[in-house]
């Protein structure tokens, strides 16, 4: 089974969870895009949902494949939040932001019920940290922030370069307007601590660690979907 198969189990396991009348929160990434195909086709064969993106590339898909779409403001309680992930712990923890929409993301999961998360084997880690931790920033002072996101780090002790991210000639940039920062801190022993402390910066918009946001991680491998609770 190629990885491409595997983000397809676990879209269509998570497809189980979603009931005529819900309002859905979609997700950013190439999994989530695999559940968006997978809902594209029971909404053409019936089934009533609404949506909300998390990105405008979301948006664009659902809008081609004719998945009904409203804004968050239109539909501000979501039942069930469905999302990919760059790391997901034992605990449900995740890294996330890879695809650059963290924010979004995170504000829509924080909207919802409940929150689904849909990977493959390869997304599950012991410890969060080898995927560079993404941090979206305010373009005002990016520096400064860099700066105060080291000197955070460093007092959890933590280390590593902090990259801005590119995109094609120039830097990346969010739906939001926002730069990314790419953290390569390595392991991070107490998620939580460092997600307090990244909150506290000025400057810091968002970043990538989910923590107590899931409720459920549908694992996709060769042998088959299991579940993370
Ligand atoms: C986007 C995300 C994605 O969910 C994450 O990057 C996983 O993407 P993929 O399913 O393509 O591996 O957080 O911001």
């Amino acid at each position: 089974m190629d990885a491409r198969e595997m983000k397809i189990k676990a879209a269509a396991a998570a497809l189980a969870h979603v009931e005529d009348g819900m309002r859905l929160g979609i997700g950013t990434g190439s999994t989530a895009e695999e559940f968006v195909r997978l809902l594209a086709e029971r909404v053409a064969g019936g089934l009533s949902v609404i949506g909300v993106p998390t990105s405008e590339r979301t948006a664009r898909l659902c809008v081609e494949l004719g998945v009904p779409l409203m804004s968050l403001d239109e539909l501000p309680e979501l039942d069930l939040t469905i999302d990919g992930a760059d790391e997901v712990d034992g605990r449900l923890r995740l890294i996330k932001g890879g695809g650059g929409a963290l924010l979004r993301e995170k504000i829509v999961a924080g909207a919802s019920s409940r929150m689904i998360v849909i990977a493959d084997e390869s997304k599950v880690v012991e410890t969060l940290g080898a995927f560079k931790l993404p941090i979206e920033v305010n373009p005002f002072g990016m520096v400064a922030t860099r700066i105060a996101i080291e000197r955070t780090a460093s007092r959890l002790g933590l280390s590593g370069a902090i990259e801005l991210r590119q995109a094609g000639a120039g830097h990346f940039m969010t739906d939001g307007g926002h730069l990314i920062l790419d953290a390569s801190f390595g392991r991070i022993p107490d998620a939580e601590a460092l997600a307090t402390a990244l909150n506290a910066i000025p400057g810091v918009v968002e970043h990538g660690l989910f923590i107590n946001m899931a409720s459920l991680a549908i694992i996709a491998g060769p042998a088959g979907a299991r579940t993370l609770t």
